[in-house]
């Protein structure tokens, strides 16, 4: 499957998934295996990160190999590695670091370190051929809420940020208060569905105007001060409406505060990444208010949204082409900045 192409093979490791790719020319997405972890971490309710560790261990050989193969490339075809470096569980990114390096040292193939936030927002430019930055991006994700502008495709400036939790992280403290589980945001996707989201009404939190900052800790608590007086009163509590009511809530001040950039940066592209791009009610909402206003929409393909590999090699291509090269001095970064 070479015929002349520059072949990327990407690593990921940072939290709960263990992932390989192999992406032609930066854009042609050739495989994509993603080994996850849910079923063993949900019996704790969370990601226990030793156990994340010792199973990315296990199955990262295996996980290239099977990308590799699926690929129909060997390892002689290769031309980059990349690897997600930070942010993430430290023990858990030493894992692909330590493959991608140990593959480096092997076969002398020129190695890339990528930040994790940057490959989300590449998950774009695998669902869209001809998306180019510059460009306004959204990135919502289980370590992140920020609104970046992306000049190039080596160069963030971070326009805001959370105060305190990140969306999907509200997402799953959310879901395990009213006892959905892990993973929430899927979960409390799904049930807010089958919920009316005007039937318990939770407060928006904007900051102060003109902020691009968020702040979801105090939703967290508003549902739990909520299921706790309902139950205290002995009044049954509706899991579907709390689900669709705070699902709501946070999609309308991320929607209105992203709308609010791009009218006041006058950008008329806004780019969404990360695990909770994925969500069924902001896919929607960003959908009909960037028709409204004229404003060009991109959504990762729902594929994409959650951690994989293919992003991180779609990431490390267009570095390396843009001149970066790490050596086998790469480090792991639990916390890494834009
Ligand atoms: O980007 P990601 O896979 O990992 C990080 O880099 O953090 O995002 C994971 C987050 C989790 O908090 C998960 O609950 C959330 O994305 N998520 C969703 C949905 N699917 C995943 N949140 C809301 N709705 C979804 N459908
Ligand atoms: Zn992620």
């Amino acid at each position: 499957m070479k015929d002349g192409k520059f072949i990327t093979l990407g690593i990921e490791t940072s939290c709960d998934e263990t992932a390989a790719a192999v992406v032609a020319d930066g854009r042609d997405l050739l495989s994509n295996i993603i080994s996850t972890q849910i079923d063993i971490h949900t019996a704790y309710g969370g990601v226990v990160p030793e156990i994340a560790s010792r199973k990315h261990l296990e199955d990262i050989n295996r996980c290239i190999q099977a990308a590799l193969d699926e690929a129909k490339v060997s390892m002689d075809q290769v031309d980059l590695i990349g690897v997600t470096y930070g942010p993430g569980l430290i023990g858990a990114l030493v894992i692909g670091v330590a493959a991608a390096k140990a593959l480096t040292l092997a076969t002398g193939k020129p190695l890339i370190g990528v930040n994790h936030m940057h490959g989300h927002i590449s998950s774009n430019y695998l669902t869209y051929s001809k998306l180019e930055p510059p460009f306004l991006s959204l990135v919502v994700s289980g370590g992140h809420t920020n609104i970046v502008y992306v000049k190039d495709y080596n160069d963030y400036e971070v326009l805001g940020g959370t105060r305190d939790d990140a969306i999907g992280e509200a997402y799953d403290k959310v879901a395990r208060v009213i006892g959905l589980g892990y993973p929430g945001g899927p979960k409390i996707d799904g049930a807010a569905r089958e919920g009316d989201p005007d039937a318990i009404q939770f407060k928006r939190v904007y900051l102060e105007k003109g902020s691009y900052d968020f702040s979801f800790s105090g939703i967290k608590t508003q549902v739990l001060n909520y299921v706790n007086s309902e139950t205290q009163a002995g009044r049954e509590v509706n899991i579907n409406d709390v689900a669709a009511g705070f699902q709501e809530a946070c999609t309308e001040v991320i929607t209105e505060k992203i709308i609010d950039a791009a009218k006041e940066l006058k950008e008329n592209r806004i780019v969404v990444a990360g695990g909770v791009a994925a969500n069924s009610r902001l896919r929607e909402m960003l959908a009909g208010k960037c028709d409204a206003m004229g404003i060009e929409l991109f959504l990762p393909d729902k594929s994409l949204c959650t951690d994989n590999a293919a992003m991180i090699a779609c990431a490390a291509h267009y570095e390396y082409k843009l001149g970066r090269e790490d050596d086998l001095k790469l480090d792991a970064y639990a916390n890494l900045d834009f």
